[in-house]
């Protein structure tokens, strides 16, 4: 096969991308370049809640009988969780784009393929099944992409060890092994840290052991796998800092709703606020508020936002959002409340960098260990176009400016939340940015440029 044989062209917000991507595919390889933008303005619904697409096809795999699943949000990750389920012997029908079914296998129903299971960039993919696979009878081989071999599989490894599954890890990282058991025992977990990942990979493995499995965090973290297994018919008992789940006869899941991903609608939230004369409308949003604390760091900072339509389905909180753009002053995010908004903190980096006055934010050292290192990829990704920000061991220190930063060169590293951020930070700089690795935002949003071109005014 030709080195450069592929060349991707595509035309997003008057931008193109001019260089070729290889069949290897090279980190940074294409370069999107974002004009500056006037405002947002129109209504635009976002695809559906990844964590929560995750866990509807986990979840039905594990089910006696057949689950819906409505809007489910279609992207290279959830689409690595139905190639995961289908190696391990589940049927998936795929209606349309956003809607499947799963035909469950019941609770101990997963067979071992032959070859590893790879979850590539998928980090809740990977954590979750660990913990569903501790339960299952079998050798089974989790491994991922170059990013995920980086992140620690130990904080699952570990738990789910007391359990009483096997697990070997490659020096606390993927590949994994998994050897299951079906003589798992319940535990009772303090997390080390917070991680809804580890969290959801303890009650999942909780689902095939004898007890009850208690699980608690030091900070409320994002509670769909308790709200999905509560819907399926298991017995879930909520504290606010604890959650305990008795192993179920059997689950039943009929339909999954799936609502718009707040963290795909994070940076359109961001840029209306910041790009004057915007008005922006959101539709059929997911609003948990375990993941909502960046709508109360922007209106502690004096945006406009209200909610509308308020609604729940499967016992998920679902509204509608209007943005209009507003002037913001520096704040400061506080370590309890970082699993509200984790994966919405690179976004915050940019609304702190033209507000006005000095914001900070610590207690988020997790940001290190995700995709890339969202310190550093933050940090030096801003400070390239203008932003004046310092990384600390965990967060970092921003000192506002109410105008347009300059703009420039700002790679993804693969990452796909700094790609969005990036293409952000072109649409409020003053001489756009060209951002390295734009197709990470494929990662769990591929129709983001596309959606953002819809709606973005000169
Ligand atoms: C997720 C939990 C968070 C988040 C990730 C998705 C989930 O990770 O950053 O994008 O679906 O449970 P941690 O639980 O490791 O903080």
């Amino acid at each position: 096969m030709p080195r450069f044989a592929v060349c991707l062209e595509r035309s997003a917000l008057r931008a193109e991308s001019y260089r070729c991507q290889a069949p290897v595919r090279l980190r940074d390889a294409v370069v999107t370049r974002v004009e500056p933008a006037g405002a947002l303005v129109g209504h635009i619904a976002v695809p559906g809640d990844k964590s929560i697409s995750h866990r509807a096809v986990l979840v039905g795999a594990l089910a006696d009988g057949e689950t819906r699943v409505v809007g489910f949000g279609r992207s290279a990750d959830t689409e690595s969780t139905l190639n995961a389920v289908r190696a391990l012997g589940i049927q998936v029908d795929e209606l349309g784009d956003d809607e499947l079914v799963v035909h469950g296998a019941g609770l101990r129903g997963l067979h071992p393929p032959e070859a590893s299971i790879d979850a590539r960039n998928a980090g809740t993919l990977m954590r979750l099944l660990a913990g569903i696979l501790a339960g299952q009878q079998g050798r089974f081989e989790l491994t991922g992409d170059e990013s995920l071999r980086a992140r620690p599989m130990d904080r699952v490894a570990e738990p789910l060890t007391r359990m009483g599954a096997r697990i070997e890890t490659t020096n606390g990282l993927p590949p994994i092994v998994i050897e299951g058991t079906d003589a798992l025992r319940a535990i009772d977990y303090v997390l080390p840290m917070a991680s809804a990942q580890v969290k959801s990979a303890i009650l999942l493995a909780g689902l095939n052991a004898k007890g009850t499995t208690t699980v608690s965090e030091p900070v409320p973290t994002r509670d769909h796998t308790e709200l999905m297994l509560d819907a399926a018919g298991a017995r879930v008992r909520r504290r606010p800092n604890s959650v305990s789940l008795e192993a179920p006869p059997r689950l039943r899941l009929p339909e999954v709703t799936v609502p718009g991903d707040f963290s795909a609608a994070a940076p359109f939230i961001v840029a209306a606020t910041l790009l004057a004369g915007s008005e922006l409308t959101i539709h059929d949003l997911g609003l948990n508020p375990r993941r909502t604390g960046l709508l109360d760091v922007l209106e502690r900072m004096g945006a406009r936002i209200s909610v509308f339509n308020r609604r729940k389905a499967g016992g998920e909180l679902i509204g509608d959002l209007e943005i209009r753009s507003a002037e913001l002053t520096a704040t400061d995010v506080e370590p309890e409340e970082v699993p509200q908004l984790v994966d919405e903190l690179p976004l915050f980096a940019l609304a702190a960098a033209v507000a006005r006055g000095n914001s900070h934010l610590a207690g988020a050292g997790e940001l290190r260990l995700k995709e890339t290192d969202r310190i550093e990829t933050v940090t030096n990704g801003l400070r390239a176009l203008g932003v004046r920000i310092r990384p600390r061991d965990d967060g970092f220190d921003v000192r506002g400016v109410p105008a347009r930063p300059t703009g420039g060169r700002m790679p993804s590293d693969g990452d796909h939340r700094i790609a969005v951020l990036a293409a952000i930070a072109g649409l409020v700089s003053r001489e756009g940015v060209e951002v390295g690795g734009a197709d990470a935002v494929a990662i769990s949003f591929p129709g983001f440029f596309d959606l953002l071109d819809s709606v973005s005014k000169r």
